[in-house]
């Protein structure tokens, strides 16, 4: 699995690299504001786009900001152009940039994807949230996929009541193997009380009961990231599927026991990643133990 950082802070992706794991970044508009707002003055966006380019070992994604085909197509080349002097550059278009029902853009993703692609610009496909999404991204010709599966976990929550913040926090592992048993049981429960099979179909109460916890069919933004994973390995696609809005340790091993081929992490997550009780407490004991004979072996004579 490659490890892309997902920040646009110089200073983390630098450190990160200096760990010897990272194999690429993305950005979004709102990552470089945040990062370029804390150097207010001092660099141009030009400058400090080439910067993280040039110090990736692998392709950074930068985002377009036109919602039309026509905008994302000329902004995707002017940025690969711009940059990809200077590293690997991938371009992020939105699936699906419409915001309103009838701005008549619900396609422009799509085609502004086959175009870039055609053009060989490479092109990571953002703000997945439906398996589908990522089929109609691959079929478009996206070298990359990105499904986001931190906010389709929050969606989830938020439909069965849970307020971010209140519930649980941004960071918050969602036991979606627990719903998913707790669910069964209720659903069992309610099944042996019907007097026959198609009643299944009818009865409200397991009508309520099929309606929680998911997202037409996805139970976790993993779930979500498992369908996608399933689907391009059907049919032999050859986009690579990026696991983003990832927002601790575990998720990310989820997405690695699922054979990802990228997850791309926040500098905190990659931090939380090394981290275990024993481990230090075993580096302390370690320590405590050196008895000085041991120490001499390493002491310059
Ligand atoms: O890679 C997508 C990411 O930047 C969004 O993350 O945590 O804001 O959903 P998040």
């Amino acid at each position: 699995m490659k490890i892309f950082i997902d920040t646009a802070e110089l200073d983390e992706i630098s450190e990160a690299i200096s760990w010897g794991i990272i194999d690429g970044a993305t950005t979004n508009p709102s990552l470089i504001k945040k990062a370029v707002d804390r150097r207010a003055g001092k660099v141009t966006m030009d400058e400090y786009i080439r910067e993280i380019v040039k110090i990736v070992p692998g392709p950074v994604s930068l985002e377009v900001l036109g919602g039309t085909f026509d905008e994302m197509v000329t902004q995707g080349r002017l940025l690969y152009e711009k940059f990809s002097p200077y590293g690997e550059v991938a371009i992020k278009i939105p699936v699906n940039p419409s915001i309103r029902k009838d701005d008549g853009l619900e396609f422009d993703g799509l085609r502004a994807i086959r175009q870039l692609s055609d053009e060989g610009i490479p092109v990571n496909v953002t703000l997945i949230m439906t398996p589908e999404q990522a089929l109609l991204a691959a079929k478009a010709g996206a070298a990359y996929a990105s499904p986001f599966a931190g906010r389709i976990d929050d969606y989830i929550r938020a439909g069965m009541g849970m307020k971010r913040g209140v519930d649980f926090q941004k960071g918050d592992y969602f036991d979606h193997a627990l719903l998913r048993k707790a669910l069964e049981r209720k659903m069992d429960e309610t099944i042996d009380r019907l007097d026959s099979i198609p009643e299944v179909y009818v009865n409200s109460d397991l009508k309520k009961l099929v309606a929680v916890g998911q997202d037409n069919g996805v139970f976790s933004g993993v779930d979500l990231v498992a369908k996608i994973l399933r689907i391009y390995r059907n049919y032999g696609f050859k986009t690579e599927v990026i696991a983003a809005s990832l927002r601790n340790a575990r998720q990310v091993r989820e997405v690695a026991e699922l054979g990802v081929h990228i997850a791309t992490l926040p500098f905190e997550v990659i931090k939380q990643m090394v981290k275990h009780y024993k481990t230090t407490e075993g580096m302390k004991n370690f320590t405590a133990d050196i008895v000085p004979q041991y120490r001499s072996l390493f002491e310059q004579k």
